[in-house]
């Protein structure tokens, strides 16, 4: 039997076989993949342990025996980590092209007050949310940030901030924060291709400060069909100035964004240069070591948004999704994401038939979504399915 890896993912379905484990056998390729929905493990079975797998899928139970795949950590428990973004302003000092979190009284009205936002974090935290994304707008144009961060540091939870990287971070903010992440794509452009300005010396220095205290930090690329053969490039700058970076696809419905989606062809590319060469994260795909088993990305389960207003969104790029108030009504809130969930699962895709399904988990919804209903397969599919198909060749022949 062979590792492939284990992944750290709470997956809520249920498989009514397995009683108290959310175990599944999967025909991958001439091969079976024993899965376990509870913490993402997958493991490559051979025929003389089948039996015994047949087993542990028939009775749930992991006491049973395998001492393999205990070695591996198969049946560990999963953390279950939880994440929210909280989108603590709509103000913002850019204006960059396709910008999900544009709304149309950006820079006009005035933002939630802080009561509003305390009592937002207090559900997220009592609701299991304990890693909190801080995003807008520009969360650091926001005069009481550091009593938002301050805050939620008190209660312990784990503080991502995102930012443009413009305005310099005071250690009054850093030093409650765990992750400071910059969107900047190349850093010795003044202008990025979206319309982002770049200040590369404030940003250098953030980064500096965020290392002296102790804080996690990186710089965020988004790559559209604009960008997207320059990854080479942004690893060398990445190497050059000595931060790691991450990449998140560019999707947007704005007709004046079209241009920047990303072609079939070059989502194929991006997958092989994804496995081949970059040591950076696309979409929670890692390399070889991490695949892990999911039945979907996470939308409305271990990953929600709030937008600027308080509004409930399955995930940060599906505002247009509104759940409820989480200042104002709560209760209501919190029991439509637990319907809008149920609905989902129960949703047919046309993902059902596709041998990727089980490592893949369909792509991101909101792209589902954006492109019709939540049936349809992310119109980035071809990203996956490259990927997956590679690594078939990697594993298997
Ligand atoms: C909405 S911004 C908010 C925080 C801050 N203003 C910033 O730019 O980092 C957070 C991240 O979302 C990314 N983003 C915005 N619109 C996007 C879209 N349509 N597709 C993919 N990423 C997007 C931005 O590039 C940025 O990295
Ligand atoms: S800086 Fe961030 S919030 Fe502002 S327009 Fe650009 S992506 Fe959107
Ligand atoms: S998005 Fe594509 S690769 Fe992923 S499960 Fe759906 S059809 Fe398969």
């Amino acid at each position: 039997m062979l590792r492939l890896s284990i992944g750290f993912y709470n997956i809520l379905v249920i498989k009514k076989e397995a009683k108290s484990l959310k175990v599944e056998l999967h025909n991958y390729h001439n091969h079976k993949i024993l899965c376990n929905y509870d913490n993402g493990a997958v493991a490559l079975i051979d025929e003389e342990n089948l039996p015994y797998v047949n087993e542990l899928i028939d009775t749930g139970k992991s006491e049973i025996g395998e001492e393999r795949l205990k070695e591996i950590g198969f049946f560990e428990q999963s953390e279950g980590r939880k994440q929210a973004y909280i989108h603590v302003t709509h103000h913002c000092n850019m204006d960059c092209v396709g910008c999900y979190s544009r709304v149309s009284n950006r820079n006009k009205e005035n933002d939630m007050p802080l009561e509003k936002i305390i009592k937002i974090i207090d559900e997220l935290y009592d609701n299991g949310f304990v890693d909190l994304v801080i995003s807008g707008g520009e969360p650091m144009l926001r005069k009481d940030l550091e009593n938002i961060v301050h805050y939620a540091k008190s209660k312990s939870m784990n503080i991502l901030l995102i930012t443009n990287g413009s305005i310099d971070i005071p250690d009054s903010i850093l030093c409650d924060i765990d992750i400071l992440s910059i969107s900047l794509d190349n850093i010795e452009e003044e202008y990025n291709y979206l319309g982002r300005r770049i200040d590369k010396d404030m940003i250098l220095r953030q980064f500096e400060k965020a290392k002296a205290n102790g804080v996690l930090y990186n710089g965020i690329i988004t790559i559209s069909n604009q960008n997207i053969d320059k990854l080479n490039e942004y690893y060398q700058m990445s190497i050059k100035y000595e931060f790691p970076i991450t990449f998140s696809l560019f999707y947007s419905k704005d007709e004046n964004a079209r241009e920047y989606l990303v072609t079939d062809e070059k989502l194929e590319e991006l997958a092989k240069s994804n496995f081949e060469i970059l040591p950076g994260l696309i979409e929670g795909i890692d390399p070889l070591d991490e695949i892990c088993c999911k039945r979907d990305c996470g939308a409305a389960s271990r990953s929600i948004s709030v937008d600027a207003n308080g509004n409930l969104a399955p995930c940060h790029f599906m505002h247009d999704i509104n759940l409820g108030n989480l200042g104002e009504d709560s209760k209501d809130a919190w029991e439509n994401l637990k319907k809008f969930k149920e609905d989902l699962d129960n949703t047919k895709s046309e993902c059902s038939n596709c041998e990727h399904y089980f490592l893949c988990g369909r792509g991101c919804l909101a792209r589902s979504h954006s492109s019709g209903n939540f049936g349809f397969k992310d119109p980035y599919c071809n990203f996956y399915k490259t990927y997956y198909k590679l690594l078939q060749r990697e594993l298997f022949e």
